[in-house]
């Protein structure tokens, strides 16, 4: 089992994010609390693509009393583990105080550079224990954000959030992964490093081009076409985009309402049924969405400044 403490923003996607990648690979999911979820497998490397988590690693037990703490740390086996693993810190959120678990563990001890970190996570009325704990930070995206890439557009998405649209819509490795309005390529880069096909269509040369030099930058290829969102056709694994709001990107269509209406309509069907498309905009479009043929599972809402709050539209075909 491993366990996910969620980050503490966008955290209703950050859920989805666990969830769809457990759905798409069959991995059964838990949401424990609001901020802590259960995935049912061991495969840390299939997980370690996620973006919106603080916190994740394998879950060797949970407890309700500090009391039987001790003897499920032996019995559970992770005591030989960190006696094997050399030095190791632990860490409390909402648990038990570290200092009163530690007492209970054999083996050396460094906070500043320890070989495992154990982390107790309290969640509901238990306590879960995961080791090795890994943290995720803005510096595991950093060097592929906007400003880091060769080229860059105001437009640009930063590579933290492009990987979670990516993740939300639960695509596999070898699968086919398109952007039908993919601007800078932001969402091909993080799509292409968990390992999808990916397929970039922009009506704007510039930006072909542009995306095309960002994935040769960080080592990728793709399929970069200049194109148009209403035209798309083909049968791919998963679908996410940002659309043109008609602020600082160009939009090349005559109306922004029939532009979506159309570009939705060819996007779901170049989806395989039953299968995820993300879609990002400054305003709900769930109507637009629901009669090109999408279900619209959850439309989340992400504060970017005083005069835009996008939408996240999770759907499905
Ligand atoms: C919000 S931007 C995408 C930003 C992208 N996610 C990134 O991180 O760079 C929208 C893109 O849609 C493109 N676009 C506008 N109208 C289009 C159309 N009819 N067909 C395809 N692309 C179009 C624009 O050129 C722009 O690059």
């Amino acid at each position: 089992m491993i366990g996910f403490y969620l980050l503490g923003r966008l955290t209703d996607l950050a859920r989805w994010e666990v969830r769809r990648i457990a759905q798409r690979r069959g991995d059964p999911f838990r949401s424990v609390s609001s901020r802590f979820v259960l995935v049912g497998s061991n495969d840390i490397a299939a997980y370690s693509r996620v973006a919106y988590s603080h916190l994740y690693g394998r879950v060797w037990f949970s407890f309700r009393r500090l009391s039987d703490f001790p003897h499920l740390l032996r019995s559970s086996g992770l005591q030989e583990y960190i006696l094997h693993h050399g030095p190791y810190a632990l860490h409390s959120i909402g648990s038990y105080a570290p200092s009163r678990l530690a007492w209970f563990v054999d083996g050396r001890v460094n906070l500043k550079s320890p070989a495992t970190v154990v982390a107790v996570v309290r969640a509901g009325s238990r306590h879960y224990v995961l080791a090795p704990a890994r943290y995720l930070s803005g510096k595991d995206f950093s060097p592929r954000d906007a400003r880091n890439r060769p080229f860059f557009h105001p437009t640009a998405m930063n590579a933290r959030e492009a990987r979670l649209l990516v993740n939300l819509t639960g695509v596999q490795p070898d699968e086919s992964f398109l952007d039908p309005f993919c601007g800078t390529g932001a969402l091909l880069l993080e799509a292409g490093i968990v390992g999808a096909r990916v397929f970039g269509v922009d009506r704007d040369e510039r930006m072909v081009s542009g995306a095309e030099e960002n994935l040769r930058f960080f080592g990728l290829s793709g399929n970069v076409s200049l194109g148009d969102a209403r035209e798309v056709s083909g049968d791919y694994d998963a679908i996410a985009t940002d659309v043109p709001y008609g602020r600082s990107s160009r939009v090349f269509a005559p109306a922004l309402r029939e532009l979506y209406r159309d570009a939705f309509l060819a996007m779901y069907s170049s989806l395989k049924r039953g299968r995820f498309a993300v879609i990002v905009a400054d305003r709900d479009l769930t109507g637009l969405l629901e009669r090109a043929g999408f279900y619209v599972d959850h439309v989340s809402k992400w504060y970017v400044h005083a005069k835009m709050t996008r939408r996240v539209h999770l759907c499905r075909k």
